[in-house]
């Protein structure tokens, strides 16, 4: 839930650290800070608030060329700047920086307290440095692993040492972590985009390694503390590299993205007019698929949403149940997970700490474990048996755009292709599905032109505190999808329902004017919204739909209600296609109101934590 970056190298380490970390901002934003080593001891300077604020400090820091930095997505102790991370311990001899949650951090602050530590600040992450300050006995990497056993939770961390200058020790659990491998500097971080413009040959540290990073050298213990070879690997120069170019924000640009995303997930994986994946894709037999007892998909938020289009997918085309559970809810229900069932974690992170869990959860319990994520190098790549890689390119912004609709568009293949196997889809049938989904890309890019009738409809929704958003089907998984990102951009309450099951209390809360979005592309439950919207538009609620060629005009206009139209895609689908003006109605409801768009309040890119 925080950023780490470390320098260790030829070049001056501030403003490596410094970019490293506003390429990391939108894992935690509310303090940073960083610590150098100067050769001298160790200098930190630390701030609550952003990035920009600490700009000022650094220019007062001396040259060097080691050092490390963070920034905060605040768990325990509020955003200050006490909390801020390096914390340093008792002799200002060692610094460290933390992504993750100690749970038994209570215990070990009260007994280092009682052995005579001093605490400066509230959070869990100050034992950590405490207890290697216990440890340390002229080995920093051997007194980070003897820390690290004492810790419950998950941490990665990256610990400098004035008494080991130009080496930076870095431990990882749960959390990510990886190591560019430049030619004569490494630079270290929890996720890609902060090493990529000094190389793009990473290491990849595994739960429970250790790693020793020098400007030369790179020494990975495995958890026993024996060396091990690191997993090195070259990153994709095509689709990772993040930059704003010519958009006002990451969102709008990732928004407009989304065509070419949508062609990615399908590039290499259509033959014979059939989904097709790679052994290491899919590790299921046609025979282990057909005898699938059930489905589940764990995930989170958008992701979770898209996986609720994920479950009529698998149910109508591959003809097996399947439950779709938050992951944060799924690990403590007890489920019952019939032998021979498969887990779907879909995250496009990957790094997700309640989906992590979920899907380990299911495993214990005897299913096989696919996954559907962003991220080549996250601990669900990693640990899951199959996995389909969703080729979104790096996901900046916090409100998720391309990764939902490329998550969707997984699904849908994957659910073909399993339909097949299952026997329950017809060989023709699935030709004829498939080729429709090869459609989505251009569906999406005309689904973009509506974006300036949605920019003038979402200055008037931008004046409301209420926005209510319904459909049926996957329209209701759609309108899901376009509450949740009303609401977490534009601070707009937003709440999204099954249209059916406005009247059985919700229609209280409609009022003159209050905005109604509709979502109205599947033909076959499209008229019963209709008749939903009606009830709205009796009560004074003003609609705003989205609607295909084939579902517009399903119930008689009024002035004031604005029809948005997208094209009618393959229905089980259509989530991918008819989002688009949802986010781009969120995108401009925040413009108006003037809210962090890319970094909104109180939330991360990266969920690590329970
Ligand atoms: C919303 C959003 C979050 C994530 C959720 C899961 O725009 O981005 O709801 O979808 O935190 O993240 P991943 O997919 O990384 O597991």
């Amino acid at each position: 839930m925080c950023g780490i970056v470390g320098y260790v190298g030829g070049r001056q380490a501030v403003p490596i650290l410094y970019q490293g970390l506003s390429d990391l901002e939108y894992r935690g934003y509310d303090s940073c800070g960083i610590a150098l080593l100067d050769g001298k001891g160790i200098l930190t300077a630390k701030i609550a608030g952003r990035l920009s604020k600490l700009r000022e400090l650094l220019k007062d820091l001396p040259p060097a060329t080691t050092g490390i930095g963070h920034t905060r997505w605040a768990t325990h102790g509020r955003p200050s700047q006490e909390n801020a991370h390096p914390h340093v311990d008792c002799r200002h001899e060692i610094a460290l920086v933390h992504n993750g949650i100690v749970e038994n951090h209570r215990e070990l602050r009260e007994e280092l307290i009682s052995r005579g530590h001093t605490f400066t600040s509230e959070t869990d992450t100050e034992v950590i440095v405490h207890l290697i300050e216990e440890a340390y006995d002229g080995d920093l990497a051997s007194a980070v692993r003897k820390a690290c056993r004492q810790l419950k939770g998950s941490f990665a961390l990256a610990v400098i040492s004035a008494k080991e200058p130009g080496r930076i020790v870095a431990f990882r659990q749960s959390s990510p972590l990886i190591v560019g491998l430049g030619e004569d500097e490494k630079i270290l971080a929890s996720d890609i985009p902060a090493v990529l413009s000094h190389t793009r040959k990473i290491a990849v540290l595994a739960d429970g390694q250790c790693a020793s990073i020098t400007r030369y050298g790179l020494e990975v213990f495995d958890a026993c503390g024996n060396l091990t070879d690191p997993d090195v690997r070259v990153v994709n120069a095509d689709i990772d590299v993040a930059m704003k170019e010519n958009f006002p924000h990451f969102m709008l640009k990732e928004i407009h993205e989304q065509p070419e995303a949508l062609a990615r997930v399908l590039s290499g994986r259509v033959k014979g007019g059939l989904p097709h994946f790679e052994p290491e894709e899919f590790r299921l037999s046609a025979e282990d698929v057909r005898k699938l007892q059930r489905i589940f998909i764990v995930a989170c938020g958008t992701a979770y949403h898209a996986s609720l289009t994920g479950k009529a997918l698998f149910e109508r085309l591959a003809g097996v149940s399947t439950e779709v559970d938050l992951a944060s809810e799924f690990r403590y229900r007890e489920p019952l997970v019939p032998s021979g069932s498969l887990v779907i974690a879909v995250s496009q992170s990957g790094e997700t700490a309640d989906t992590l869990a979920a899907m380990r959860e299911a495993r214990a319990r005897g299913a096989r474990v696919l996954a559907v994520t962003n991220s080549p190098v996250s601990s669900l790549a990693r640990e899951a048996e199959s996995v389909v890689y969703q080729r979104a390119g790096i996901e900046i912004a916090v409100a998720s755009t391309k990764a939902y609709v490329t998550q969707v568009l997984c699904l849908a293949l994957l659910a073909v292709h399993m339909g097949i196997s299952t026997g329950h889809l017809a060989l023709e049938e699935a030709r004829k599905i498939t080729s429709s989904l090869q459609k989505l890309p251009e569906q999406a890019r005309k689904a973009l032109k509506s974006e300036a009738r949605v920019k003038e409809v979402a200055s008037d929704v931008s004046r409301f505190e209420d926005v209510f958003f319904i459909g049926r089907g996957v329209d209701y998984h759609t309108a899901m999808e376009g509450q949740l990102k009303l609401k977490e951009i534009s601070y707009i309450h937003a709440e999204a329902y099954a249209a059916g099951e406005l009247k059985h209390g919700t229609l209280a809360l409609i009022e003159q004017g209050t905005p109604v979005v509709a979502v109205l592309t599947d033909p076959s439950v499209a008229e019963k919204t209709a008749s939903n919207v009606m009830e709205v538009k009796a009560r004074g609620g003003r609609i705003i739909s989205v609607t295909t060629p084939l579902t517009g005009g399903a119930f008689p206009p009024d002035p004031l209600d604005v029809e948005i139209q997208v094209p009618a895609s393959y229905p089980l689908a259509s989530p991918a296609v008819a989002v688009i003006p949802l986010q781009l109605l969120a995108y401009y409801a925040a413009l108006q109101r003037g809210t962090d768009i890319d970094k909104p309040r109180n939330l991360a890119k990266s969920v690590t934590v329970e």
